[in-house]
């Protein structure tokens, strides 16, 4: 089986940025699509393969975002298309907890494999990043019987309510959309590269910052690792 889209893998522009078919398209799009969305090229995608975007007007684009990172195999890479073509022919919904099916047992297999350590592993898929983190902390949080969440300072987990909470960035993620969850507490990140001070501290630090801001709350605390 093959795909229909095969550009060359070269970057090619035949119009200004943007076009004049992409122009047309992005009034339509500001018409029609919530203003809160952002954008990072002002062109629309017709077609792409591997690192190369072909735009409505015929200009093919090196693709750099691939996807905010999350398609590290290219696009439309022929055994995703052909995986993909032989599951919506096979079945396009269930779910799982309803009736389960092979690849979602098979996914979680691989993930138990791949991920760190030798011991007994279980997984759960879900829609999204930030459904994810919200799942770690129900399952962390009913384990432990501790309502409180150990974030660090500058992290991003997501946009949900919750996650909006754990996130540490407040434009453009969460100016204006309060109240939030509480039992959120920040430490610094152990991390060399970005510790600002001495380089012996980085590691013993974060941990006594968090004992110093929480004092007596410590019991409360669940320390999420991920
Ligand atoms: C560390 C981390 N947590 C959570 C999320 C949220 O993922 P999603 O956008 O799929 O909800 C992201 C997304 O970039 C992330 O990088």
């Amino acid at each position: 089986m093959s795909t229909l889209t095969n550009l060359t893998q070269e970057r090619r522009l035949v119009t200004a940025i943007p076009g004049p078919k992409s122009t047309e398209a992005l009034k339509r799009r500001t018409e029609a699509t919530s203003g809160g969305l952002g954008m990072a090229i002002p062109v629309v995608i017709e077609r792409a393969s591997d690192a190369i975007l072909l735009d409505i007007d015929g200009n093919q684009i090196i693709d750099l975002g691939s996807g905010i990172g999350v398609t590290g195999v290219g696009n439309s890479a022929q055994r995703v298309v052909d995986r993909v073509i032989e599951q919506v022919q096979a079945f396009t919904h269930t779910c799982f907890t309803v009736a389960p099916y092979m690849n979602y047992i098979e996914v979680c297999e691989k993930l138990n494999a791949m991920t760190p350590g030798s011991h007994k592993k279980k997984s759960i898929l879900v829609n999204s990043g930030a459904e994810a983190v919200e799942n770690a902390v129900k399952i962390a949080r009913h384990y432990t019987k501790r309502p409180a969440i150990v974030v660090f300072e500058h992290s991003y987990h997501g946009r949900t309510n919750l996650t909006m909470a754990l996130t540490a960035k407040n434009m453009p993620y969460k100016e204006g959309f309060g109240p939030f969850a509480p039992e959120v507490y920040r430490v610094p990140m152990p991390y060399s590269f970005h510790w600002v001070g001495d380089q012996q501290l980085f590691r013993t630090m974060p941990l006594r910052w968090l004992h110093i801001k929480l004092k007596k709350k410590l019991e409360h605390i669940t320390l999420l690792r991920f």
